[in-house]
């Protein structure tokens, strides 16, 4: 039987089960494997931006014999995916600048039908931004440790919510209320933010950037007050 990595798990976790997933930039295609082979959901749209790793999708495909389950094809982001073709998208292991940039192409994402399962490797913060910025709501964060790395999957749907969005949010999202991995996680953002400040502040250069990064740690530490 196919076996996840953690970190692919805990997207597959977060897939509501349903009738199409769509999953974007999916290399060997472990995870619309394993959600088939689990009935988590009946059919999955395969798509990558390269000819290789499709080709690797399609070696998984033929080995679990799901030719009539998984469709695999050329995409650039959600470029080439129509609306009725979706229902769970996920987007997992890219960077969140990328994801962000991906998810602001297709705007026909904004539907109440769609959900979405976000696991970004870097730059989780470009990831909520955009979802805070473009009536979308974060219902679930979780970590996980894979590799010696943690990690953050989100789970989001469009609810056209008009937010008030906090630079502190981007950085911590849902996660800063939350105990174990998600406190490390915080954490190590946490200290590798100030750090930086640190340096711009000492330096005198960029104070913009020190600034913003200054109501990063703002939020951060008015936040933990109010939960101690
Ligand atoms: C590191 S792999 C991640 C594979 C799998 N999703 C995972 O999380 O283990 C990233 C994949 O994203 C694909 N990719 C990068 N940019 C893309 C884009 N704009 N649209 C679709 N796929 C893309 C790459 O070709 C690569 O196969």
């Amino acid at each position: 039987m196919l076996s996840l990595s953690p970190r692919l798990m805990t997207a597959a976790s977060m897939i509501n089960p349903c009738r199409k997933t769509v999953d974007i930039g999916t290399d060997h295609a472990f995870l619309p494997a394993f959600l088939v082979l689990n009935s988590k959901t009946e059919k999955v749209l395969a798509c990558d931006i390269g000819i290789q790793p499709l080709e690797n999708a399609r070696k998984t495909v033929n080995q679990y014999s799901l030719q009539e389950k998984i469709e695999l094809r050329v995409s650039d982001g959600l470029k080439s995916v129509s609306p009725v073709e979706a229902q769970e998208i996920s987007i997992c292991g890219m960077g969140g600048t990328l994801m962000a940039q991906i998810l602001s192409d297709a705007p026909w994402i904004k539907s109440e039908d769609i959900h979405l399962v976000l696991q970004p490797m870097t730059h989780c913060e470009d990831v909520r931004r955009f979802l805070c910025e473009n009536g979308f709501v974060i219902d679930r964060e979780e970590c996980v440790a894979d590799n010696r790395h943690l990690y953050c999957c989100i789970s989001a749907y469009w609810k056209n919510e008009q937010s008030v969005c906090e630079e502190g949010y981007f950085y911590f999202g849902e996660l800063l209320s939350q105990d174990g991995l998600s406190r490390e996680f915080v954490e190590r953002q946490y200290n590798r933010i100030k750090k930086r400040r640190d340096a711009l502040a000492g330096s005198g250069r960029e104070l913009e950037e020190a600034q913003r990064l200054s109501e990063v740690i703002d939020y951060y530490e008015r936040k933990q007050n109010s939960l101690h």
